[in-house]
C-alpha cells in the first residue's frame, strides 16, 4: 500500500465528543454571547454528529420555552415546561433520553422523521436558562455517552457566555 495514504478509522463516541469539545472551545473562543455562540454550538454538532435531523435550543422565558437557534426544519416556537420531550427534561432539570418518541406520552412532533430524542438541561449559576435538543431518526440513537459528551459541550457552551436579557 502506498505509504501516504492513511486509512480513516471510525472515530468511538468518546473520541468524537472530545474532538468536539476541543472544536467548541476555538469556536467559542472569545465571543460571550449567548446566541450567537448556542447558533455555532447548533451547526457544529448537527454537521459533526452522525445521523441526526435536528440541534438546536429552546430558551427559559416567562415560564415556557421559547425556540433558539437550531439546525433542521422549522420547529414549534414554544413549549410549556412540563409538556413534551423539552418540557419534561425542563421540568426535571435532567438530560432525558427518549429510545422511541412515538411511545413519549405527550412528545410534541416537529419533525416526523424524528424516532428518537435526547434533551438536555442548561444550567447557569443554579439557574434552568433552557434546554438542548438533539433529535434523530434513528431508534434508540442516543445513550448515555452522548448524554455525558453533550452534558461536557453544553458546559463550554455556558461557560463561554453571558445571558443576553442579564
Ligand atoms: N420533540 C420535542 C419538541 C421539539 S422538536 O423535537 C425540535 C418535544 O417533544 O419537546
Amino acid at each position: 500500500m502506498n505509504r501516504n495514504m492513511s486509512v480513516q478509522l471510525p472515530k468511538s463516541k468518546a473520541e468524537l465528543y472530545n474532538q468536539l469539545a476541543a472544536q467548541l472551545g476555538s469556536l467559542l473562543a472569545g465571543e460571550r454571547d449567548l446566541i450567537a455562540n448556542a447558533a455555532n454550538f447548533s451547526s457544529l454538532i448537527f454537521h459533526s454528529l452522525p445521523d441526526l435531523n435536528w440541534a438546536g435550543f429552546y430558551f427559559a422565558q416567562d415560564g415556557e420555552l421559547v425556540l433558539g437557534p437550531f439546525q433542521g426544519k422549522p420547529a414549534c416556537v414554544r413549549i410549556r415546561v412540563g409538556q413534551g420531550v423539552c418540557g419534561t427534561a425542563a421540568a426535571k432539570c435532567a438530560t432525558t433520553i427518549v429510545p422511541n418518541v412515538h411511545e413519549f406520552p405527550g412528545h410534541i412532533a416537529c419533525d416526523s422523521a424524528s424516532n428518537s430524542e435526547i434533551v438536555v438541561p442548561l444550567i447557569k449559576n443554579d439557574e434552568f436558562i433552557g434546554v438542548l435538543d438533539l433529535d434523530s431518526p434513528s431508534p434508540a440513537r442516543f445513550d448515555q455517552e452522548d448524554a455525558a459528551g453533550l452534558e461536557e459541550l453544553v458546559r463550554i457552551l455556558l461557560a463561554s457566555t453571558i445571558r443576553n436579557d442579564n
